[in-house]
């Protein structure tokens, strides 16, 4: 299940933090992240998380360096099945078809640049003389995904990041896109009318064992 949405996901997540260095291992897709603190992460659906769970276990990454994004319908039970691997916190898979997203334009005094390659979209809200807001489309043929939307907290609650995926949205030349919410994000995006494929709990090896 979800496994479709998961790896047009991940393809676009990797995209987006140039982590393009990635395999199918078991049913498991292993991205080299490469980061000293994220050396690796292992995606992957609940059936095949004990998978995951143990390329993690015996990888030679340093303790607390290898990370786990798996879908599952039920974060506490999965959390409890993957220990030792420490769970962090649990995201959302949502989706949503691009038309159907609601439009919203940047409230004045703000103003929005845009930059675009064939497959990044990059967009700041800009405002009182700061950055007040940014986000990120990664294009892929098999759908967008959304990544690294944050507003700034001395701008939040003035309609910033949905202006932000508003143009994010406009800019995108395919039809679906994808994202991983936090949850602060999920509300935004549920008045934006994405709608929740599953949710994914993110964990890492612990570093206390
Ligand atoms: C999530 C985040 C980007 C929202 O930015 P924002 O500019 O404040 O969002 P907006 O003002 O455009 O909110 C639009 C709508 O989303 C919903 N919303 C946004 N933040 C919300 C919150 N904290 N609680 C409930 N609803 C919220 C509301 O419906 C809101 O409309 P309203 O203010 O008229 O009620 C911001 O809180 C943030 O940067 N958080 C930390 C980083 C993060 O978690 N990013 C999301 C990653 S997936």
């Amino acid at each position: 299940m979800h496994e479709k949405a998961l790896t047009r996901w991940q393809r676009g997540w990797s995209a987006s933090r140039g982590w393009t260095d990635y395999q199918q291992v078991d049913d498991v897709t292993v991205v080299r992240v490469g980061e000293p603190e994220r050396r690796v992460e292992y995606v992957a659906t609940e059936a095949n998380a004990t998978a995951a769970a143990h390329l993690a276990l015996t990888d030679s990454n340093p303790p607390g360096t290898s990370w786990l994004a798996i879908t599952t319908d039920n974060p506490d039970r999965l959390a409890a099945d993957l220990k030792p691997v420490e769970a962090l916190r649990t995201e959302w898979l949502m989706t949503i078809s691009l038309a159907e997203q609601a439009s919203y334009p940047v409230p004045p005094p703000y103003s929005l640049e845009l930059s675009t390659t064939p497959s990044i979209i990059d967009a700041q809200i800009c405002g009182y003389g700061e950055v007040a807001a940014t986000g990120r489309m990664a294009v892929l043929h098999t759908g967008a995904v959304a990544d690294l939307i944050t507003t700034d907290p001395a701008h939040r609650r003035r309609g910033l990041a949905r202006a932000l995926m508003t143009a994010l949205a406009q800019a995108t030349p395919t039809p679906a896109a994808y994202l991983s919410a936090s949850s602060h994000g999920r509300p935004l995006y549920e008045s934006l009318g994405w709608t929740t494929i599953t949710p994914l709990l993110v964990a890492r090896t612990s570093t206390s064992y």
